[in-house]
């Protein structure tokens, strides 16, 4: 039987075939964020089809590519798209390319997603830093046959969103006079979005905001010491807090309004997080 590291040295090895420069950085992005990836320059594009083993994106809005280039002079990896739990995939299908962006040497991972917001003072359209999550799907990628070569079975979770670099992103946030407050992600299955007592539920417990991704791709990441930030865009207030039932058509007309906004940020975020993780 192929093992999980045989199937993630394959899709590595191919990738880096054909690339000039192996990023030390990626970005994962969620929905609506996509347009980001428009911006990077001497671009390789390889859609997840051509990528051995990798699994595809079937939701709209996650258009399904691996695009390596530079933005500002930074090698980048960008994740266009993602798999999500809801469209039939395992935990560790959902961490796959993440684990193939570990064994090509990425250091230190942006994710980015759509979420619902919980917390009262939150606003739709804001970016919200990622501080910790509750995994509320209650799997886990790395659970199963233990492969010692993605890192230790049991590791440490204290700080899964690095503390350094989201002191990095509030200070570009600040001098570019964008608002970031941070806030607790919890990670539901999906695809249904969430009943009002559930949202009062998930504030009792923590919460900040609601999503159907990203949890398991940053305990795949730290299992492979891969510093991880991780940034929101509140696409709708979680169920209940408003009248208006919610929509997949809501949540990527927000991404698409908010896109300016996220790219300057990034753009202005990336040659920090670079300058610092060639540093660390
Ligand atoms: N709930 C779950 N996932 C989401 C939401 C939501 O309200 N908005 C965007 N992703």
């Amino acid at each position: 039987m192929t093992s999980e590291f045989e199937k993630v040295s394959a899709a590595a090895d191919f990738v880096r075939a054909r690339i000039r420069t192996v990023p030390s950085l990626a970005v994962v992005l969620g929905s609506g964020l996509g347009p980001f990836a428009d911006k990077l320059s001497g671009a390789e594009v390889f859609p997840y089809g051509e990528i051995p083993h990798f699994p595809q994106s079937t939701v709209p809005g996650h258009s399904g590519r691996m695009v390596v280039g530079e933005i500002h002079g930074v090698p980048l990896a960008v994740m266009q798209g993602r798999v999500h739990g809801y469209e039939g995939y395992s935990p560790q299908e959902v961490a796959f390319p993440i684990r193939v962006l570990g064994l090509l040497g990425v250091k230190a991972l942006v994710v980015t997603n759509a979420a619902g917001g919980i917390r009262m003072d939150l606003k739709q359209g804001d970016l919200v830093l990622i501080s910790d999550h509750i995994n509320f799907t209650q799997r886990n990628p790395v659970a199963g046959r233990h492969e010692e070569a993605f890192g230790p079975r049991f590791f440490d979770l204290t700080e899964a969103y690095s503390r350094r670099l989201r002191s990095l992103a509030a200070r570009t946030a600040q001098d570019l006079g964008i608002s970031l407050p941070e806030g607790v992600y919890l990670c539901v299955t999906g695809p249904s979005f969430e009943t009002p007592a559930e949202i009062r539920a998930f504030r009792a417990l923590g919460a900040d905001l609601v999503g159907m991704s990203t949890v398991q791709e940053v305990i795949a990441a730290r299992q492979m010491s891969i510093e991880v930030l991780g940034i929101s865009c509140v696409t709708n207030m979680a169920a209940g807090i408003q009248s208006e039932p919610l929509s997949h058509e809501e949540v990527i007309e927000t991404g698409q309004r908010v896109a300016q906004r996220f790219t300057s940020f990034l753009t202005a975020l990336l040659p920090v997080l670079h300058q610092e993780s060639v540093k660390a």
